[in-house]
């Protein structure tokens, strides 16, 4: 059957409500509590005529958008959005009360969460040995803060995660009230699930949610900000879907290595583009400036986004903030995990233009297939209503002053690969090592280091690190097969258990350094590692908003060196759950 797009409208998710904690002497706002429940429930995602859909969501208390009232169970994916408050920290109680088996193929063989500690089945598989425990059941959830500067204990550490009713918690679990500190700059976070293994899962049956850090003290942001806010700030989450006719989704269980892994393969790649939780929506726009603050939460799927009347928009914000200007883009290419902050102006249109927002990003990124522009070329529809034209203001020259990071103390090689055929690969590695490889990251905290993420493989990773915002410094191409040939030598054939010998890339880099390009000179967790070149980011062991930082001392409000540490990973989430995330722990001279 096929879907017919722009039939659905869409869906702006409503805000989470909190209980606001004062302080009973001064009355001061000490932090704002929630309460979100993990659960499995049923969605329209595709248009009216097709069955509701089987999701996991998050429920909470919220305030509905139309009529001010207070709603205290409401629940959706993606999940209602946090609207947080700079230095006002803010406490969640995470609840699973996911009592039914996982709807979509868990696979057993790669590392993952493994509640039941089942063993490993015997080869050949599937079929599993008669009585061989579900992997099914029951699901483990832990979430984690994406781009947030948060404690080790409530970053949503992997191996944190916790079964309804916390009745089997993984070995890392240390509690699921979790506390975030808001201290960094204002910016677009989101909150997903993390669970070992089961990443890519949880997160395509919904369980993503936005997570928006509001600054009131910042010009842009306060009461005379000249941004688009209120009606006009939508957040935007785009991702890929696949349907069966009955509605329910779509998730390949058959193995790109079944006698290896019976079901996990390692890039979904989804035939229907859904935003917000709605397939193929339409938007109606009053002719005016918006702000979407766009994430990809796609598993693999890049979207090279431009308009279909090829109209210029501004970029505003990535990943950590502010850009330091805004720059104006006709196109903005982004990877699973990152943000992009726009704005897009709509008052020079005649009313009843309908505007596409299409994708041209082939799938796997680069060197994957081309978009069908019938379907997933096409993103959503915006209307331009019958109003009065608004002209925007003009926006300030400057947004934010990022001060460059300086004096790496520290250059860390790391690669980027694929083990076994290219085409058929068995897992993916973060510089040839397994997730159970001792930790071999340990920067020290305050330290500003280089890490270069030498790609030796044909696809493009995100490459995500947790606690910080980092700065991108260049990219480079360089001679891949002979860096490979001499790395390979060098160490052995991954999967390897054991820390790496450093093979300096400088002989192997061809051509000069390419210079970030103006919407990626700004604060990134989230970088895309193309095939072919060596990717340089600087990584400040440190707060965002401190103005200089010394190894050793610690300027984080809490202990980045406590259990159970962080991780870092390639944000396809098909690569992050097998192999291609590595512990790593924020070193503290004094602890
Ligand atoms: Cu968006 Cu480690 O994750
Ligand atoms: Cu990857």
């Amino acid at each position: 059957t096929t879907i017919k797009k722009f039939e659905n409208q869409l869906v702006v998710p409503p805000v989470f409500e909190p209980t606001v904690v004062k302080d009973p002497k001064t009355g001061k706002v000490k932090s704002h509590n929630y309460s979100v429940t993990i659960s499995e429930f049923t969605q329209q995602l595709l248009p009216a005529e097709f069955p509701a859909t089987t999701v996991y969501g998050y429920e909470g208390k919220v305030r509905d958008p139309e009529t001010g009232e207070i709603i205290p169970d409401f629940r959706s994916t993606p999940g209602p959005t946090f609207d947080a408050i700079r230095h006002i920290p803010i406490n969640v109680q995470w609840i699973n009360n996911l009592t039914e088996p996982h709807p979509l193929a868990v696979d057993p063989t790669i590392h993952w969460a493994n509640p039941n500690n089942m063993p490993m089945p015997m080869l050949p598989f599937p079929p599993f040995p008669p009585g061989f425990p579900l992997a099914q059941s029951p699901v483990p959830i832990v979430t984690h803060l994406h781009g947030g500067e948060t404690e080790p204990s409530s970053d949503g550490y992997p191996e944190a995660w916790f079964t309804a009713g916390e009745a089997i918690t993984g070995p890392d679990f240390i509690k699921s009230r979790y506390h975030y500190v808001n201290a960094q700059e204002p910016t677009t976070l989101w909150y997903h699930d993390h669970t070992l293994g089961l990443t890519r899962l949880n997160v395509y049956m919904g369980l993503a949610g936005f997570y928006i850090l509001r600054d009131p003290h910042n010009p842009l942001e306060g009461k005379n900000s000249k941004l688009p806010h209120g009606k006009y700030e939508i957040p935007l989450v785009i991702q890929d879907r696949s349907f069966f006719d009955d509605g329910s989704l779509l998730f390949p269980n058959n193995g790109v290595n079944p006698d290896i892994h019976p079901y996990w393969r390692p890039a979904f790649i989804g035939n229907t583009i859904m935003v917000n939780g709605k397939v193929w929506p339409n938007l109606d726009v009053e002719p005016r400036q918006y702000r979407f603050r766009i994430l990809n939460g796609s598993n693999t799927r890049f979207y090279n986004l431009a308009f279909s009347n090829q109209m210029p928009f501004k970029q505003i914000g990535t990943d950590g903030g502010y850009l330091p200007k805004p720059i104006q883009l006709v196109s903005l290419l982004i990877a699973p995990a990152e943000r992009a902050d726009i704005l897009v102006d709509f008052s020079q249109l005649t009313p009843g233009t309908k505007l596409i927002l299409t994708n041209t990003a082939n799938a796997p990124f680069p060197n994957g297939n081309a978009p069908d522009t019938e379907t997933t070329g096409q993103v959503m529809q915006f209307t331009v209503l019958n109003k009065p034209a608004v002209v925007p203001p003009p926006l300030p020259k400057v947004l934010n002053i990022i001060p460059p990071l300086k004096c790496p103390v520290k250059i860390r090689t790391l690669t980027l690969m694929v083990v076994g055929n290219p085409t058929k690969p068995l897992e993916l590695m973060l510089d040839g090592q397994t997730w159970m490889a001792p930790v071999s990251e340990l920067p020290l905290v305050g330290a500003t280091e280089d890490w270069q993420l030498v790609n030796l493989s044909r696809g493009a990773h995100p490459i995500h690190l947790h606690l910080i915002q980092f700065q991108l410094i260049s990219r480079q191409d360089f001679l891949v097969a002979q860096y490979t040939n001499d790395w390979l030598a060098l160490n052995g054939e991954p999967p390897l258990d054991h820390p790496t010998k450093v093979l300096p890339v400088k002989p192997y880099l061809l051509d000069g350094p390419i210079k970030p390009p103006a919407h990626e000179s700004g604060w990134k967790d989230t970088i895309q590692a193309y095939p072919g070149q060596v990717t340089t980011i600087r990584v400040r062991f440190a707060p965002q908003d401190v103005k200089f930082s010394v190894p050793g001392i610690n300027r984080f409000p809490f202990n980045p060196a406590a259990k159970p540490g962080y991780v870092w990973h390639c944000h396809l989430i098909d690569h992050e759950d097998n192999d291609m995330m590595r512990p790593y722990k924020v070193r503290n001279p004094f602890s």
